[in-house]
């Protein structure tokens, strides 16, 4: 069975920090080409013929000059990409609702994938709450939260609630995990190691008419230190 169309099943792939790095990487390499000829034709221009090079190339200082405009440009990228990921990831896009593909369909897709569903555009993680842990849920959570797990889905703001960075699942221990600066989240968002002071934001997830949905226009901060309720050992080595 396939998800619908508007369900992306490759992770990471087309997310937005990606989307970043190639707008970033491609204003950079542009700026370097039109900086790097400019360069050139003004060197060719000024430099008496006795001073080019053997094949009326560029001298060596001019060819240094362009390598350092060339490691500051690709600095730039890297600066502008890195901005791009935080910022995409910190505001998301807030306030729609997201038809994911059938809850069957999903959670089949939950089960064979070594990774959440990501979703690059909303900025969240959908994973499957496991029935067996429902009666130690409906302790920690209420309300709509509540109403998601035992639909069988948790959806989780992508953004750690320490600092805005993505954060990522690590395959090896099955934990979300910051980046920055290391902050640990079980596979339902529960936080397992600080420095942030809560679980990763939630929003509404539920199934309507078979169809799953998540709605990024409710969202709650996670649940406080010391909830877990789903008792997850970390499956292997942390990746931060
Ligand atoms: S931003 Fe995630 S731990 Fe600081």
């Amino acid at each position: 069975m396939r998800l619908a169309p508007a369900v992306s099943t490759t992770p990471l792939v087309t997310s937005w920090d990606l989307l970043g790095v190639g707008v970033a990487t491609g204003v950079g390499a542009l700026l370097l080409a039109v900086v790097g000829a400019r360069a050139w034709w003004t060197a060719r221009r000024r430099q008496p013929a006795s001073e080019r090079g053997p094949a009326g190339g560029i001298g060596r200082r001019q060819l240094l000059e362009q390598a350092v405009i060339a490691v500051f440009v690709a600095a730039l990228a890297g600066l502008v990409s890195a901005a791009t990921d935080y910022l995409v990831t910190a505001s998301g896009r807030r306030g729609h609702r997201y038809r994911l593909g059938s809850a069957e369909a999903l959670l089949e897709h939950l089960r064979r994938s070594p990774d959440p569903y990501y979703d690059p555009v909303g900025g969240f993680y959908v994973v499957a709450y496991p029935a067996g842990d429902l009666p130690r849920a409906r302790l920690a959570y209420h309300g709509r939260e509540l109403a998601g797990m035992e639909d069988g889905f948790v959806a989780l703001d992508a953004a750690c609630p320490h600092g805005g960075c993505r954060v990522v699942f690590c395959r090896s221990s099955r934990f979300f995990e910051c980046p920055c600066d290391g902050s640990r989240f079980d596979a339902a968002g529960e936080l397992r190691r600080g420095p942030a002071q809560r679980g990763l934001y939630r929003y509404a997830v539920g199934v309507e008419g078979g169809r799953v949905v998540v709605d990024t226009g409710w969202r709650v901060p996670g649940p406080p230190p010391g909830t877990d309720t789903t008792g997850q050992p970390p499956a292997g080595p942390h990746c931060y």
